[in-house]
């Protein structure tokens, strides 16, 4: 089993805080690789395959609805790593093996930023998962930075109840960006900052922007 990660540049992923507008922003990236040609597979985290589909509702189900039992944070880092180990040789490496280009909704910073900064948990620890249960880098990760409380009015307005982690309270949540703004800074060249207080369009037009820079500077061998 290789301990080393590799970063993939077909592989972009999309981070940020409940509510910033990943999912939303999904369409946009999308139909700018598709104008240049690239088809991509469009996936998430936590879950992606069946078997993490399974794992993300244990992460996610609120403790009262598994008989008040609480989820420790150990636990809940296991798991999602569970079903991230699979989501990637399942779904990630296959497609990326293909030639097409995979765009997941979250991966792993998303456990430095959840699992390290809301919870504590040791990044050392999750550094060491990412390199023997993943494996896998993204070439470009498109970070929805937006104040927490903006995020999390947006997520409010869904028709479906808080899960586990919504219910937390807004300092794990000001952890959780800190995080993200922490990587951020940290590896310039991976990720690119946008700035999701703006509209729908405004956070739109910065994701394109962002595609079509990376795509220019890869040379458009993809
Ligand atoms: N830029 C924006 N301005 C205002 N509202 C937005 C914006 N982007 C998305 N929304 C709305 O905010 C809500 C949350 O957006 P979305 O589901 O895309 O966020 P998310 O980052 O995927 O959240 P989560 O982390 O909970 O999955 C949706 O109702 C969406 O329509
Ligand atoms: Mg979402």
């Amino acid at each position: 089993m290789s301990t080393a990660l590799h970063r993939h540049p077909h592989f972009i992923s999309l981070e940020g805080g409940e509510g910033a507008g990943k999912t939303t922003a999904l369409n946009a990236i999308v139909d700018a690789l598709a104008a240049h040609g690239h088809n991509v597979l469009v996936t998430r985290e936590p879950g992606g395959t069946p078997v993490a589909e399974r794992l993300r509702s244990m992460v996610l189900t609120p403790d009262a609805e598994i008989a008040g039992e609480t989820l420790s944070a150990e636990a809940e880092l296991l798991l999602v790593f569970a079903g991230r180990a699979q989501h990637v040789r399942s779904v990630i490496q296959p497609a990326l093996d293909e030639g097409h280009f995979v765009l997941t909704d979250r991966f792993t910073d998303s456990s430095y930023a959840y699992q390290g900064g809301g919870r504590g948990l040791d990044p050392a620890w999750i550094a060491e998962l990412e390199r023997r249960a993943v494996g896998l880098l993204p070439g470009l990760t498109l970070l929805l930075d937006v104040d927490v409380a903006v995020g999390r009015a947006r997520a409010s307005g869904r028709e479906e109840g808080p899960d586990r982690i919504e219910r937390e309270q807004d300092d794990f949540f000001q952890r959780v960006r800190a995080v993200f703004r922490q990587r951020a800074a940290a590896d310039p060249n991976r990720f690119r900052l946008i700035d999701a207080s703006q509209d729908q369009a405004g956070v739109a037009a910065q994701v394109v922007t962002a595609i079509n820079k990376f795509l220019g500077k890869e040379g458009g061998n993809g």
